[in-house]
């Protein structure tokens, strides 16, 4: 299904955007929103007659598609039936969200605190770890995205922090695995992993192990780059954890729900986190939701002792009706599965292909529906293709680039020198294909600006 083009209607949508909606993250007066149309599966379109393959799942949280009609009815008829009502009262739709998002968490992960979206997630969990363990201080890693709200974007590690970093949020950040730009100067997977291991374990040994609540961690961290840890990673900091009575938090907002080729990325890895965050692939944002998942310890440390922190909307009706709703046609539909498929057998083969022959990209990684592609000015010295948070005249290489993919019919995911290949769960094969062939010619403009 497409509708008809309209452009004096699209530009009468943007009109009265620029008059009046105030967008996230932007210089107000430097950007230029695309009016869309509609969309359906791994498409939308604007009124012009555009049609993009969003290889970006909006903000990688259309796990399950566009407009699925399982999850569009659900809605429609939890509407019919009961729109809010107070985080207070059990209703059937909530209890059976908590349900089925608890069956699938690993661990005995088997309370859920629901919330709006990921960054209060995030924030609640901080406060739960900090409640619980009483110690003050949070660690994070450089190279991470947790959400814009206080805790949050004090937590996380690229310069979207740097405007709201208050200095006195009680984060101690520190180096995570990532062997193409090792820290460590590592030269494999395991020096990696072993060296970033004792960094961590050095930097708790320093900040006092006492005085901190918990270490948060993306399982796979998503905006920052798509590093998919070594192996020995994750059980490792789970070790450490263990170790000094630090509480571990993965945060599981953008990995989680299929994106991994797994329900959760921490199935890869075997490991069992404190808390998980969680929000985006829940109900691929169809309306927002998110929330936490907590172990039985913690959340026995609030069965007589009030949890002091509380949403209007939290659990609400229509979120949990679509979450239901997604959650079951994801299973039915064996979706995560085509993630892991698609992952293993066309995007996988298809970015090292492209690798091979655009001198632009420096190494592809990930898996499942979760691939970055790093692009570089030089193969060999690894410098990127645009200078870390370049602005302006000096990230013009990715501006063309980013230009390119649309020209192509590809609306891509685009950070700093990265692109991401981050299509919905449900994309098939042939869609995929369809996607890698307008990265093709996207990345022969990327080529131009190599040494
Ligand atoms: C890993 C991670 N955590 C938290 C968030 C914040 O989620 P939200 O934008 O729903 O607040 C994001 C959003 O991209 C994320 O990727």
């Amino acid at each position: 299904m497409s509708t008809q083009p309209d452009p004096a209607l699209g530009a009468a949508v943007k009109a009265a955007d620029r008059a009046h909606v105030f967008h996230s993250w932007s210089a107000q007066g430097l950007i230029d929103p695309l009016a869309v149309a509609g969309a359906e599966g791994s498409y939308f379109w604007d009124y012009d007659g555009n049609r993009y393959l969003d290889f970006s799942s909006q903000l990688v949280n259309t796990n399950i598609g566009h407009q699925h009609p399982k999850v569009v009815a659900a809605i429609q008829e939890q509407a019919g039936r009961l729109c809010t009502i107070a985080p207070g009262f059990a209703v059937d739709v909530r209890s059976e969200a908590a349900r089925l998002v608890a069956g699938r968490t690993p661990g005995d992960l088997d309370k859920i605190f629901f919330t709006n979206g990921g960054a209060e997630a995030v924030e609640n969990a901080v406060r739960m770890a900090r409640l619980h363990t009483g110690r003050p201080k949070v660690m994070s890693a450089y190279r991470s995205y947790h959400g814009a709200t206080a805790a949050a974007i004090n937590l996380t590690g690229d310069p979207r922090r740097w405007p709201s970093d208050t200095g006195s949020a009680g984060v101690i950040h520190f180096w995570a695995p990532f062997l193409y730009r090792s820290p460590f100067h590592a030269e494999n997977e395991e020096q990696e992993c072993e060296r970033a291991l004792r960094h961590l374990e050095d930097t708790i040994a320093f900040e006092g192990p006492a005085t901190i609540a918990a270490i948060v961690l993306e399982t796979v961290p998503g905006t920052a780059g798509i590093m998919v840890p070594p192996p020995g990673y994750l059980p490792g900091v789970r070790a450490i954890c263990d170790r000094y009575g630090i509480l571990l938090v993965l945060d599981e907002v953008m990995a989680g729900f299929g994106r991994t080729g797994r329900w959760f990325a921490a199935d890869h890895f075997g490991v069992t986190p404190d808390l998980l965050t969680f929000a985006k692939g829940v109900n691929s944002g169809y309306v927002p939701l998110g929330g936490v998942a907590l172990s039985a310890e913690i959340a026995a440390t609030f069965e007589t002792r009030p949890y002091p922190g509380g949403l209007t909307y939290s659990g609400h009706p229509l979120a949990c009706a679509s979450a239901v709703a997604t959650i079951n046609a994801m299973a039915e539909e064996g979706i995560v599965e085509n993630a892991a498929r698609i992952g293993e057998d066309v995007l996988g083969p298809g970015l090292r292909e492209l690798a091979e022959r655009h001198p632009s990209v420096g190494e592809v990684r990930g898996l499942g529906t979760f691939w970055a592609v790093e692009l570089v000015r030089d193969r060999a010295t690894r410098e990127p293709l645009v200078p870390y948070a370049a602005t302006g005249e000096a990230n013009a290489p990715m501006a063309a680039f980013t230009a390119a993919c649309k020209a192509a019919g590809l609306w891509p995911f685009v950070n700093m020198n990265r692109t991401h290949v981050v299509p919905p769960c449900t994309i098939t094969a042939s869609e995929a294909k369809e996607g890698l062939a307008a990265l093709d010619e996207a990345l022969t403009v990327a080529d131009r600006y190599t040494v």
